[in-house]
């Protein structure tokens, strides 16, 4: 069986139901039966390491039950776990038994380490005499390796299908950088795509600990997107929808009271609902911004752009006229995270750095002709402590900005002085388009020749829906811009658009 077919396979249930039950016996406490099946949010793994990984799942056996607990019982529920080294799990690795508890939102995280390092693995849960469709991990090599790697963002769930997801899986990649945007907090039609919705959000606006963890419940219901965590380990990193829109810091863009508690409930359904270490939880911190290697070919270097910020200047949006964005005083790191990530640069000997990051780092004047207007938001409204992060990179070999947020495909130059024709360039930032987000996409040729024209560091931009798919070995970074045409229909393909290759500083050098 390949891989392909390891998927279709598990996807309609025929490798979990071939395989015999799993050996762990069920506790006393699990022994009251759940009705229905309580793996409905399917499972999906994280964080790799050169030892193991973050295995997840959540229990819930009515996703949109209503209250956020997904039609679970109050009390906690035993899971057992199994790891394999094949799809038919006749050559288990590694078993156990974690707690669902009723407080977590009946989620579950293994943290699993001792397996061995950069090989594929197969690990499956099994509660109250269910299966649980099985997934697919690695770990990460401790050798150079070449890496096969996605990147995608904006997922918002009533502007289309989740086809990308299903053609991102299809793409086969070994690892998924997820940038931002993973769920959106609005309401029915609270924010809507020109061709209108295909589906509905749960109703109102995500405000309780209870909102957030239904509307999690709601997308994790897509089969395309557990299709797309069943195939890969993902790095994840929040941007603003995941809580509420622009927010910053501790400062709510609506000016809400209440913020703090909501930010706090925003995080803890994220964590249960994604495969984040336990770690990450920090009480009223969700600690996101992290390291993971692979092998000495790369290190991902995941950022925080929304935590730790200063709130926008000006009111934030796109306009011109603002001082404010360019007083040194302002962060979007915060000085814990930029320590880290200066010291994390430094240090590093990775071959590749790779930035996942958030928000549109290259400058981009939204005014077509004379003067100039900045999104606010983004790095622009930033900009000294982009510099003084560009003068870091310059000194980082083979940098490389990976960002979400945009909605559109975008390949740009980094330069210290984005006005100098002749500056040098520091790295090259891939702006991912979105999954799902703004609805069925188009190219409007004269909008784009306009936006380059007005950026000429900018080469390249897509208005479609899509995710980007990328080849890194010691010589080349290659990235396909993979597009659909549609999303407010199931089926589109997925074609590439664009491929960019980035030879590696020594290779350029050869
Ligand atoms: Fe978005």
């Amino acid at each position: 069986m390949n891989r392909r077919s390891f998927l279709t396979a598990a996807a309609a249930g025929l490798v979990t139901q071939a395989a015999g039950p799993l050996t762990s016996p069920a506790r006393a406490s699990a022994s009251r039966a759940l009705k229905g099946d309580p793996f409905t949010l399917g499972v999906a793994s994280g964080d790799p390491s050169t030892g193991g990984f973050v295995l997840w799942t959540r229990l819930a056996t009515d996703p949109l039950g209503g209250d956020g607990r997904g039609g679970m019982p109050a009390r906690d529920v035993d899971v057992d776990w199994q790891i394999a080294t094949d799809e038919r799990f006749r050559s288990v690795v590694r078993t156990g038994t974690a707690t669902a508890r009723a407080g977590a939102a009946h989620s579950v995280h293994v943290e699993v380490d001792g397996l061995e390092a950069g090989r594929e693995y197969f690990y499956r849960f099994r509660s109250q005499g269910r299966l649980s469709p099985a997934g697919r991990t690695r770990t990460t090599p401790a050798v150079e390796r070449p890496l096969r790697f996605a990147v995608a963002a904006c997922a918002h769930y009533e502007h289309g299908y989740y086809t990308a997801y299903r053609r991102l899986a299809e793409d086969e990649p070994e690892l998924v950088v997820f940038l931002g945007d993973y769920m959106y907090e609005y309401g029915p039609s609270g924010y809507t795509a020109l061709a209108g919705r295909v589906r509905t959000h749960t109703p109102g606006k995500c405000r309780t600990l209870a909102d957030y963890r239904l509307r999690h419940a709601q997308y994790k219901s897509d089969p395309d997107l557990q299709h797309a965590h069943a195939t890969a380990p993902w790095l994840v990193a929040f941007d603003d929808h995941e809580i509420e829109n622009n927010w910053a810091g501790l400062v709510s863009s609506t000016g809400a009271p209440g913020f703090a508690r909501r930010r706090a409930d925003a995080f803890r359904a994220y964590y249960e609902n994604m495969p984040l270490r336990r770690a990450s939880l920090q009480g009223a911190v969700l600690r996101v911004n992290r390291r993971v290697s692979w092998g000495p070919l790369a290190r991902f270097h995941l950022l925080d752009t929304r935590q730790f910020r200063d709130d926008q200047a000006c009111l934030d949006g796109v306009r011109a006229g603002c001082d404010d964005r360019l007083s040194a005083k302002r962060t979007l790191l915060g000085s814990g995270q930029w320590s880290w990530l200066e010291s994390g640069l430094r240090g590093s000997d990775a071959r590749w750095n790779l930035l996942g990051q958030q928000i549109m780092m290259t400058q981009r004047d939204y005014k077509v002709g004379p003067g100039r207007e900045v999104n606010l938001d983004s790095w622009d409204g930033y900009a000294p402590e982009r510099t003084r992060l560009l003068g870091s990179l310059a000194a980082t070999s083979n940098p490389v900005v990976l960002t979400g947020d945009a909605h559109m495909h975008h390949l740009a130059d980094l330069k210290t002085d984005f006005d100098d024709p002749d500056a040098p360039v520091i790295a090259k930032e891939l702006i991912a388009s979105s999954i799902a987000s703004d609805g069925d996409g188009y190219r409007d040729r004269t909008w784009i020749a306009e936006a380059v024209a007005e950026n000429p560091h900018i080469s390249f931009i897509d208005q479609r829906r899509g995710y980007l798919m990328a080849r890194l070995d010691r010589d080349e970074l290659s990235v396909d811009y993979r597009t659909l045409d549609y999303i407010s229909r199931r089926g589109a393909r997925a074609k590439t658009a664009h491929r960019v290759t980035i030879p590696s500083s020594a290779q350029a050098r050869a």
